[in-house]
């Protein structure tokens, strides 16, 4: 479950013929998380390392999630990125070098979000709309540059802090304690604990009756420009 696409002839035909705009529209699914449980799991900090291993064990589950990549991390991994759109990932921004944009200008995050949107949109075709500050880190400022980007800022309710502890089973204890119906679970996928804790999570949510979806289905489609969200619940 939690797929947009129904069948798999579907997929392999958009994954060969990516014409993203077009096809996108006429066969996307919108899946409604008010009839649906729904949860969003993020992962931060790519394109990397492990990525590949994350998009295996997805597709294994036939679920999908939201990446919000590095900007400056995409051109050397353009085949993987263009991959994670094809397989039905969001792919989201979390700024060209991952400054904390609270430090920056005005003029300066325009630059960070820009530079990342352009990027993302040349290699997938799809301008992203969604951003993940780094750090979470957001005040005012921030979230005007985010609106006037054509993107709202996602944080996250359910936090694994993958990147502290290392530790695959906490990853998993962090997902299992706190996940509710709508939440977004902040992940890394430039750490081996998460990638090792990937399976175990997506099948205990699937047992616990979750669809995993991607962010901008567990914000009803529609996220607003400039509005900062931590989860999907209304
Ligand atoms: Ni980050």
């Amino acid at each position: 479950m939690g797929r947009r696409f129904g069948g798999t002839a579907l997929g392999v035909a958009l994954a060969l013929t990516f014409a993203p705009s077009a096809a996108w529209a006429e066969d996307y699914e919108p899946i409604d998380c008010s009839e649906v449980k729904c949860v969003a799991l993020t992962f931060d900090d790519g394109p990397g390392r492990y990525t590949k291993r994350y998009l295996k064990i997805l597709r294994r589950h036939d679920a999908v999630a939201t990446f919000f990549v590095i900007g400056s991390q995409v051109s050397g991994h353009k085949s993987l990125v263009k991959k994670m759109a094809a397989e039905g990932h969001e792919i989201a921004s979390h700024t060209w070098n991952h400054p904390a944009l609270t430090s920056l200008s005005g003029a300066q995050i325009d630059k960070q979000l820009e530079r990342t949107a352009r990027r993302i949109e040349k290699v997938t075709g799809v301008r992203p709309a969604l951003v993940r500050p780094p750090y979470g880190s957001m005040n005012g400022r921030v979230l005007k540059a985010i609106g006037r980007s054509g993107a709202s800022a996602i944080l996250w309710d359910v936090d694994t802090r993958d990147w502290e502890h290392r530790s695959a089973s906490r990853v998993f204890n962090h997902v299992k304690r706190d996940t509710r119906r709508g939440s977004i679970i902040l992940m890394h996928d430039l750490h081996r604990a998460s990638a090792d804790a990937l399976d175990r999570i997506i099948t205990h949510l699937e047992r616990r009756g979750f669809t995993l979806v991607t962010v901008s289905d567990i914000l009803g489609g529609q996220p607003k420009d400039g509005k900062a969200y931590h989860s999907g619940l209304r």
